[in-house]
């Protein structure tokens, strides 16, 4: 979708279908007072007989008869006045738009950025852009409606010029998130490691990013040995996705980012029940998401140096798969009883984090769809947030609630290390059924060793089951706004 700025007035501009925003109670906007009159009371009439109050996401289109230029009104509830925040912005856009998509409109013009709020602007347009984005590939009819094409934000003259640099950032932005849904809505037979490693290579030749690929051999060379056992039962090579953006200057350093890529899940040996297994195709959110970073980082020329680091692996019960009871070494030197193939993420990740020292990075985020238990324990609203470091804790949380992107903290404390001990080796990588997103951390925890480190489980959030407002059904992109939020908070 083209996203233009046009400096006008929303009262005397000519378009087929204007939006606009209205409160719940209390004052209406001057443009919602104006426009009111200008249809002779029509709106408040629309609000004394119950058809359309104002509530947060509700959706009216009207016509104007003549009665001003645009020649349709879509009115979306933004709630009460004194509760708008940025990420109600967001919803009441991503409403606004199914509601265009719904009505077949192409071209519309927007007034609903026009909120006294110093982001409304990139959250209507984020709103907007994460609301039309679908998933059709392998839909060979297409859709009818080749979807929404322009959207026209009426600004005024003096906010021109840094409303054009706002928009044109949000939809790199966007344009990310919808790169990372993409590869995650993406089946396991077409998305395989050789496909995430393809999608890197591809970035990284668009957008000015460092990239590096490594083969089994390579990997073995490393002393992979965790990260190697997960691949054993699949046809399918592992590949290691290195990326590098530089963005400062080379004393800086680099943030390292490493993402979970498992692109499919079956539990191995230890294998899932048949129910939504299916689902387990997005296990790479976590990968999809730090690309979707150094997509969008590289894009908006952020002034920081990234590292990422994507181990990927298919998880599957092969004849060469490995067993529970094997052991297996670290690149770290740690050794681990594999107690359950099913907790395949951390293996991968740990050899990811130890790899990430080798940049000296200031931090390492990890971002995974790791644990069922963490879907138990926050639903499908927060991610889940753990590290050994309060400052980056809080600057993520921080850049959670800024994007609607929420984290959660769980506990990461000395006592929770008893449950990964091993009797035959330094630790086994799964234990009881209690405290399941902990004992993940708390092994991944000895993989970060003294850098500071913080731990995203994603499992609850890289899939939207019902539809939100701008978040439609489907592989959700999360994580990508979240850390670029950070990013750009970053001194
Ligand atoms: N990929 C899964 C976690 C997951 C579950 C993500 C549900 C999204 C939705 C992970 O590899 C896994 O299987 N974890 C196990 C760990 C257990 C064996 C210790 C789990 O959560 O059951
Ligand atoms: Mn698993
Ligand atoms: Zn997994």
């Amino acid at each position: 979708m083209r996203c233009l700025m046009l400096v006008d007035e929303p009262l005397k501009h000519s378009c087929s279908l204007l939006v606009v925003g209205m409160h719940e109670n209390g004052d209406q906007s001057a443009l919602v007072k104006a426009l009111d009159r200008k249809l002779g009371g029509a709106l408040k009439r629309l609000r004394e007989q119950h058809e359309f109050m104002g509530g947060l996401g509700r959706t009216k289109i009207m016509h104007t008869f003549g009665k001003l230029p645009a020649e349709r009104i879509l009115l979306v509830g933004l709630g009460k006045a004194d509760e708008l925040t940025p990420e109600r912005l967001r919803q009441a856009a991503g409403s606004a738009m199914q509601a265009i998509k719904q009505a077949g409109v192409r071209i519309f013009s927007s007034a609903l950025h026009q909120q006294p709020l110093k982001s409304a602007l990139q959250c209507v347009a984020e709103g907007f852009l994460l609301a039309r984005h679908t998933f059709f590939r392998y839909k060979t009819r297409k859709e009818e409606n080749g979807g929404v094409e322009e959207g026209t934000f009426l600004v005024t003259a003096s906010a021109l010029g840094r409303s054009e640099t706002v928009a044109a950032e949000t939809r790199q932005i966007c344009e990310a998130v919808c790169f990372a849904r993409d590869l995650v809505a993406q089946p396991g037979n077409v998305a395989t490691p050789e496909f995430l490693a393809d999608r890197a290579l591809e970035i990284a030749g668009k957008y000015g990013i460092k990239s590096r690929i490594l083969e089994r051999r390579e990997i073995e060379a490393e002393g992979m040995g965790a990260f190697l056992a997960v691949a054993k039962g699949s046809h399918q090579p592992p590949y290691l996705i290195l990326l590098e953006y530089r963005g400062a200057g080379i004393k800086k350093r680099p943030v390292a980012l490493v993402g979970k890529g498992v692109t499919f899940d079956s539990g191995g040996i230890s294998l899932k029940p048949r129910e939504g297994m299916e689902k387990m195709k997005n296990d790479m959110g976590g990968a999809a998401a730090v690309m979707g970073t150094f997509m969008a980082a590289a894009a908006l020329r952020l002034p920081v140096n990234l590292v990422g680091i994507i181990p990927s692996a298919e998880n599957m019960p092969g004849g060469g798969a490995c067993k529970p009871g094997d052991v297996v070494t670290s690149m770290s030197g740690q050794t681990i009883e594999i107690t359950n193939t099913d907790a395949e993420g951390r293996m991968l990740l740990c050899d990811g984090l130890h790899l990430a020292q080798r940049y000296r990075p200031s931090v390492i985020i990890d971002v995974a769809t790791l644990t069922g238990a963490c879907v138990v324990a926050l639903g499908h609203t927060a991610s889940g947030l753990m590290g050994n470091d309060d400052a980056l804790k809080r600057d993520l949380r921080r850049a959670g609630e800024a994007t609607g992107e929420r984290l959660w903290e769980l506990p990461l404390w000395d006592e929770y290390d008893d449950i990964i001990k091993s009797d035959i080796a330094d630790m086994k990588n799964a234990a009881g059924p209690h405290a399941g997103t902990i004992s993940a951390a708390c092994f991944l925890k000895k993989f970060a060793g003294s850098s500071r480190w913080a731990h995203l489980d994603i499992a609850g959030t890289a899939w939207e089951e019902r539809g939100r407002p701008y978040v439609p059904k489907g592989a959700t992109g999360v994580g990508v706004r979240l850390l670029v939020e950070y990013l750009r908070g970053i001194k």
